[in-house]
C-alpha cells in the first residue's frame, strides 16, 4: 500500500486524510507530528522532540490536515505477529493517538479511529491493540473499541528490559471475529511496546 490521500469535510470544514508508509514521510511531516505529540504527550516531551514514535518505528501513519494544511490529528501503527496465550495473533499496535489541543471536542479522535478502522481492513491483521492510560479508556470505549483484561509482556523502550504490566488494554476485531481473541493468558508482545 502506498501513500493514499483523500480530502472530505468534517463539522463543515475542509479534512485531508493522508495515510502513509513510514518511509514516505517527509521531514516536514515529521516535524509536524512531534509538535504535535509534544503538545499531546506533555511528560514525553524529551522524546517527541527528538523523533516522531516511541518504541519500535512504525509501519504507517495516519494524518487528519485542515484545510490550511494544519496538522489536527494523527496516530501510528505497527504490524507485527504476536503471541496470545498459545495462539499466535497478527495485530496492528496503535499509538501515538493525538488530536490537536484547540481542535480537540469536536469528534475529531472519533473520525481518527473510522478511518484507522477502514485502513485496517486492507491490512493483514486479525486485530488492532492498544494500550492507554486510565483517563481516555472512555475515549476508546466509546470509539468501538473493547477492554480486555489480561497482562501483557514487552519490552520497555525506555529501559531495554523485559517486562509484564496490566494497563488498560482494547482491542479491535479487523480480519478476526471479536469471539476469536483469545481471552485468557498474558500478551506477549514479542519486542518492544508500541
Ligand atoms: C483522547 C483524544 C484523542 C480524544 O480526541 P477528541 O477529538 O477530543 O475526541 P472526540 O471529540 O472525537 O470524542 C469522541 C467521543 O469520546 C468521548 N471522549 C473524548 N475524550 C474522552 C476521555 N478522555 N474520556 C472519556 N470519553 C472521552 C467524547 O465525549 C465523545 O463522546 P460522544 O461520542 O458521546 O460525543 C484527545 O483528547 C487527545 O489527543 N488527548 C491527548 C493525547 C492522548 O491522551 N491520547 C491518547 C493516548 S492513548
Amino acid at each position: 500500500m502506498h501513500q493514499a490521500e483523500r480530502s472530505c469535510t468534517h463539522a463543515g470544514g475542509h479534512l485531508r486524510v493522508r495515510l502513509l508508509r513510514e518511509e514516505e514521510l517527509s521531514s516536514r511531516d515529521h516535524h509536524r507530528i512531534s509538535s504535535l505529540l509534544v503538545e499531546a504527550f506533555p511528560h514525553a516531551a524529551q522524546l517527541f522532540s527528538r523523533q516522531s514514535w516511541r518504541g519500535p518505528r512504525p509501519d504507517r501513519r495516519l494524518l487528519l490536515e485542515g484545510g490550511d494544511g494544519e496538522l489536527l490529528a494523527h496516530l501510528d501503527y505497527v504490524i507485527r505477529p504476536i503471541q496470545v496465550a498459545d495462539a499466535t495473533v497478527e495485530v496492528a499496535g496503535v499509538g501515538e493517538v493525538a488530536v490537536r489541543q484547540g481542535a480537540r471536542g469536536r469528534g475529531l479522535g472519533k473520525r481518527l479511529m473510522q478511518e484507522l478502522k477502514a485502513a485496517l481492513h486492507r491490512e493483514p491483521v486479525d486485530f488492532g491493540l492498544l494500550y492507554c492510560l486510565e483517563s481516555v479508556a472512555g475515549f476508546y470505549e466509546r470509539v468501538g473499541w473493547t477492554r480486555v483484561h489480561q497482562p501483557s509482556r514487552f519490552i520497555s523502550p525506555e529501559t531495554g528490559q523485559w517486562m509484564e504490566a496490566s494497563y488498560p488494554t482494547f482491542i479491535l476485531p479487523v480480519r478476526a471475529p471479536l469471539e476469536a481473541w483469545p481471552g485468557e493468558g498474558v500478551i506477549d508482545l514479542g519486542g518492544m511496546i508500541w
